[in-house]
């Protein structure tokens, strides 16, 4: 790859598995994993990327152990309580893609605050993907089309073009380099749509 990276998404997983290899419980890796947000950010920041988007909860994640789940809603604010004063000093601006419904009420105001916060911010833009599924927001695009073309407001026909500016994406760069770093070979319902040119790297540190 040698033209410059604008947008780079990442699969944060493994981290149970992390955990586990060193006896310990899946929760110690996803702390360690809000630790891996912080130095990506700022190193992402630092090369100039315009967007980071990370994929720190998908749709699927509702199916783990109740236990996990409750800790996993606690991430953000482990994460804007400790970092938020960092972010703002380097510029970075907060956003989310992802329907935030389904979140505990406190989860959901401390991300909000932390968009808010940095609405202003002009520098790279730090995407978290939470609640979020690939499949469900193209249906939604599709959706929000039809409604478009029905009332009126769209008279174009359908093409990759328009259909963009109905994704969550829509501010968005295309992804140029997706990275996974549990090592599968798996895409899980991430951004499929703008992953459609992006080069992909698996790490292949657990067995
Ligand atoms: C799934 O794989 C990954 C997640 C559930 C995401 C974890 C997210 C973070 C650690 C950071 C989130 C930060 C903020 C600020 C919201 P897994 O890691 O559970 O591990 P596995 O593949 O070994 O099962």
């Amino acid at each position: 790859m040698t033209e410059k990276l604008k947008h780079v998404a990442i699969i944060m997983d493994g981290n149970g598995r992390w955990a586990k290899k060193q006896d310990k419980e899946r929760t110690f890796g996803h702390f360690h994993g809000v630790e891996k947000v912080r130095e990506i950010a700022i190193t992402a920041n630092d090369e100039n990327i315009e967007v980071l988007t990370l994929y720190a909860f998908s749709t699927e994640n509702w199916k783990r152990p109740i236990q996990e789940v409750d800790y996993l809603m606690q991430l953000p604010s482990m994460f804007f309580s400790k970092y938020l004063k960092e972010l703002l000093e380097k510029n970075i601006r907060i956003e989310s893609i992802g329907d935030l419904t389904p979140f505990p009420e406190n989860t959901k105001r401390v991300l909000l605050n932390a968009i808010k916060d940095t609405s202003h911010n002009t520098g790279m833009v730090l995407v978290f993907a939470m609640n979020y599924g690939s499949r469900t927001e193209i249906v939604e695009a599709a959706k929000k089309y039809h409604l478009a073309m029905v009332s009126g407001k769209m008279t174009e026909e359908l093409n990759e073009t328009n259909f963009e500016q109905f994704l969550m994406t829509k501010d968005y760069p295309a992804v140029d380099l997706c990275i996974r770093t549990s090592g599968e070979q798996r895409l899980s319902n991430f951004l499929m749509w703008q992953l459609a040119y992006a080069e992909l790297i698996y790490f292949r540190w657990i067995n």
